[in-house]
């Protein structure tokens, strides 16, 4: 079939696989050239299919020629309707690293449940005795609690007071102001519940209690601090709760690991275009106003960069430099002092009309279809695909 873009609001109803399969392709070819010296042998990836898990689980696999097992919670395709990009980015990875004599199997479906824990506890236990590394990139709206059955809500929602700011609507280029007004306490509850750290610390109690983690073993989850400018949204709101849920969880998590000598890290990332942060109001202008002052700059990074650049440069270096509070920082270029001058700068001024000007909005957009396979260069979308495209250890 042909496929194109069917988009509602922030989110895209189809996808490509050809394009999809590009995105790999080119993140596999980006890693290759920049190999990580006594990196992770055998990788587990929870949240694996787009975004900072899948570049994790490419940076693994292609950087130290690791085995890797990656979960997550994508939609297979039927006849005439696309699968979720994920799928076709695990199907594309998985079959070109079979043909690079890579260990890759997967597992689809809801990683918060008892069952696909046991499931990913047996894959390991048959295929590859233990893991070194286990990556934590589970971004998700709803999670449903394994032992109570009770199922919680996250929401984006700033704590106490109405916070009011601009924000764009990228696909019309409209910038506009809104309200949001605060949440409760029990959106704040459920939102940890969703995003904090339990079912990381779960994972691993199940994870440990297998025999399944190896000596020196290291796990890491991802968290994001931001500037001023989105706090009230983001660090100081209900999500914000839920990252220093997660990050308090890593020191639990390390105690509970003492006598195999391992130790779990909050990663605090840069802001990037994925399906999880297209949703968050407020911060598709600032990702936009940071990507125009970043790419002047010539730090510009995408997921790929940055996970390269975490695995080389902290994780697998010699020194592990970590902030005041523990976390590993590669949101370190987006947060220097000239960037966000200079954005918060931009962010008084922008409009409906010199954003296109003074921001990134081409940018933004392209990075919100190229997560879908729309727009990637080299790919004809005027020839006919196939939509039914199989991961082969999932057949
Ligand atoms: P993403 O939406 O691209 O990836 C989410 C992944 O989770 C996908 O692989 C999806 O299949 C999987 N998933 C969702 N629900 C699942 C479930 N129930 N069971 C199994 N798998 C499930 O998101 P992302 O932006 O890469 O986010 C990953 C982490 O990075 C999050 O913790 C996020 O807060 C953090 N982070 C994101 C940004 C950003 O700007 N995007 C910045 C810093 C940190
Ligand atoms: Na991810």
């Amino acid at each position: 079939m042909i496929i194109e873009p069917k988009t509602r609001g922030f989110i895209c109803l189809t996808s490509h696989p050809k394009g999809c399969e590009q995105n790999v392709l080119n993140q596999i070819n980006y890693v290759k050239e920049r190999p990580v010296k006594n990196g992770p042998k055998k990788v587990l990836v929870i949240g694996a299919s787009t975004g900072f898990g899948l570049a994790s689980r490419i940076t693994a696999a292609y950087g130290s020629k690791a085995a890797t097992i990656g979960a997550f919670f994508e939609k297979s395709p039927s006849e005439g309707r696309p699968a979720s990009p994920g799928w076709y980015n695990s199907a594309a990875f998985e079959a070109q690293a079979h043909k690079d004599g890579l260990y890759a199997k997967s597992i689809n479906g809801d990683a918060f449940s008892n069952e696909i824990k046991v499931q990913t506890i047996d894959l390991i236990k048959a295929d590859l005795g233990e893991i070194d590394l286990l990556i934590y990139s589970l971004a998700s709206p709803v999670r449903t609690h394994p032992d109570t059955g009770e199922r919680f809500k996250s929401v984006l929602k700033p704590i106490g007071n109405t916070f009011t700011d601009n924000t764009v609507d990228f696909h019309t280029g409209e910038v506009k102001e809104i309200s949001i007004s605060p949440c409760t306490e029990d959106d704040i509850k459920n939102t940890v519940n969703v995003m904090g750290g339990e079912d990381w610390q779960m994972w691993i109690d199940q994870l440990k209690s297998a025999g399944v983690l190896s000596k020196d073993f290291k796990t890491v989850a991802y968290s994001y601090i931001g500037p001023s400018l989105t706090e009230a949204v983001y660090r100081k709101g209900t999500i914000g709760r839920a990252k220093d849920h997660l990050e308090a969880t890593a020191f639990k998590i390390t105690d509970a690991l003492k006598d195999i000598d391992g130790k779990a890290y909050v990663s605090v990332n840069k802001a990037l275009v994925t399906q999880a942060s297209s949703a968050i109001p407020v911060i598709p202008l600032y990702i936009s106003l940071l990507y125009k002052v970043m790419k002047e700059q010539g730090i510009h990074e995408g997921c790929i960069e940055q996970i390269e650049r975490l695995f080389n440069a902290r994780l697998y270096a010699e020194n592990l430099e970590v902030d005041e509070a523990g976390r590993i920082r590669i949101d370190d270029w987006e947060m220097r002092e000239d960037v966000q001058t200079k954005v918060l700068e931009l962010w008084k001024q922008a409009t409906t009309k010199n954003l296109p000007e003074i921001g990134d909005l081409k940018g933004y957009e392209t990075d919100f279809y190229n997560l879908f396979g729309f727009k990637v260069q080299g790919v004809d979308y005027d020839k006919d695909v196939n939509e039914m495209v199989s991961i082969p250890s999932l057949q």
